[in-house]
């Protein structure tokens, strides 16, 4: 049943492509215009929505996190995502014009479904992004757009994450049709782009023997940092979750920006520091910043680890390992950044001789608050 892999993980990683594929499967017309009519929200809900609230937890959570940055900018609907097990006990603001999307896997997890029944009898809509059909979360939501990675038996979440992304610009580049910002041109030509990601995601995949190898020499340290800006800080905290649960090794994830608000006091001799580089294109400033945060933690000992744009020739000298990946629009690159940090937790708690599918301590559905 693991289809010749040793691990669930190992499968899941690698059905990634197909699962994205799969979840942009009739969703987008020969036209290149999105088709949602499933999803049985009126558009009129979604034209007069004047703010939307994600809840999640965990892997899900940081999805949540990334479509923030998509649907502000697409929509220009304010947006904010908190974490499911905070929402309901700081009596949060919630209306009739407010979406609510709630995001989980399984469906099952209890801090959603109470964060989600506590936003609903305040009269806001709830959408549910879900993995499993006919589970509590979305037969307790107005509306549902299931993602359709297949079954996720690995306690760490992989492909569901991609797909959890994949839902999230569905959703985001839809509102923004369906109200018509003036981002139309840009809208349509994402979606061009997103009707190819499977392929990156491909792409990516074939290159990562060198990330296996990297995470193999690395498995006595004690401690990995992340780091990222924008849409690459959601996925360094992600990165980061993925080696706490797999590794066990203490892993921080952090917005590039705070590196002199704190945590560079952390960085000392070969300490490994994956960087997540912005598009070199489009968010040319980020981009710029972010070199020089890598040049400041080298310059103090860090081992830099840079994932970076295939092209982006700047990185070169900094990086003591370089892990490339396809240029995307800059929205969408979550969907191949995260992959090789999957790669890395994996092979590295495999190198500690932890047990992948089944971490310690950890249930692949949390039902309990
Ligand atoms: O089933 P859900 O998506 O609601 O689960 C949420 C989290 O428990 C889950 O993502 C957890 O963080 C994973 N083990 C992460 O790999």
């Amino acid at each position: 049943e693991k289809g010749g892999y040793d691990y669930f993980m190992l499968k899941e990683i690698a059905e990634q492509p197909k699962a994205v594929a799969d979840t942009l499967l009739g969703r987008i017309d020969a036209e290149g215009r999105l088709r949602l009519d499933e999803v049985r929200i009126p558009d009129a809900v979604l034209r007069e929505a004047d703010k939307v609230v994600i809840i999640a937890c965990g892997t899900a959570f940081h999805s949540g996190l990334i479509a923030k940055y998509a649907i502000e900018h697409w929509t220009r609907i304010p947006c904010e995502v908190e974490l499911a097990s905070e929402f309901r006990y700081r009596d949060p603001i919630l209306g009739q014009r407010t979406l609510v999307i709630a995001i989980s896997q399984s469906g099952e997890t209890m801090d959603t479904l109470m964060a989600l029944r506590h936003a609903r009898e305040q009269g806001a809509k709830v959408l549910a992004i879900c993995n499993t059909n006919g589970s509590t979360i979305p037969r307790e939501s107005d509306a549902v757009l299931y993602t359709h990675a297949g079954p996720e038996v690995a306690v760490a979440s992989t492909k569901a994450f991609l797909t959890q992304l994949v839902a999230c610009y569905l959703v985001a580049l839809y509102l923004g049709q369906v109200r018509g910002t003036k981002w139309g041109d840009e809208i349509h030509a994402v979606i061009r782009e997103l009707a190819r990601s499977a392929d990156d995601v491909e792409r990516v995949l074939e290159t990562m023997e060198p990330v296996r190898a990297l995470a193999r020499s690395l498995a006595h340290k004690n401690t990995v940092l992340f780091l990222g800006r924008h849409v690459g800080y959601p996925v360094a905290l992600e990165g980061a979750l993925k080696l706490k649960e797999l590794a066990y090794m203490h892993a921080e994830g952090f917005a590039a920006g705070e590196l002199k608000h704190g945590p560079i006091a952390l960085i000392e001799e070969d300490l490994p520091v994956v960087v997540v580089v912005p598009s070199p294109k489009g968010r040319s400033v980020l981009h710029d910043k972010i070199v020089s945060n890598i040049q400041e933690i080298r310059a103090r000992g860090a081992r830099t680890i840079v994932i970076a744009e295939e092209g982006d020739e700047t990185v070169v000298p900094y990086a003591d390992h370089l892990i490339r990946i396809p240029a995307t629009p800059t929205l969408l690159q979550p969907l191949v950044s995260t992959v090789p940090l999957q790669v890395f937790a994996c092979e590295l708690a495999t190198a500690r001789g932890n047990e992948v599918d089944q971490p310690r301590n950890l249930a692949k559905s949390v039902t309990v608050e």
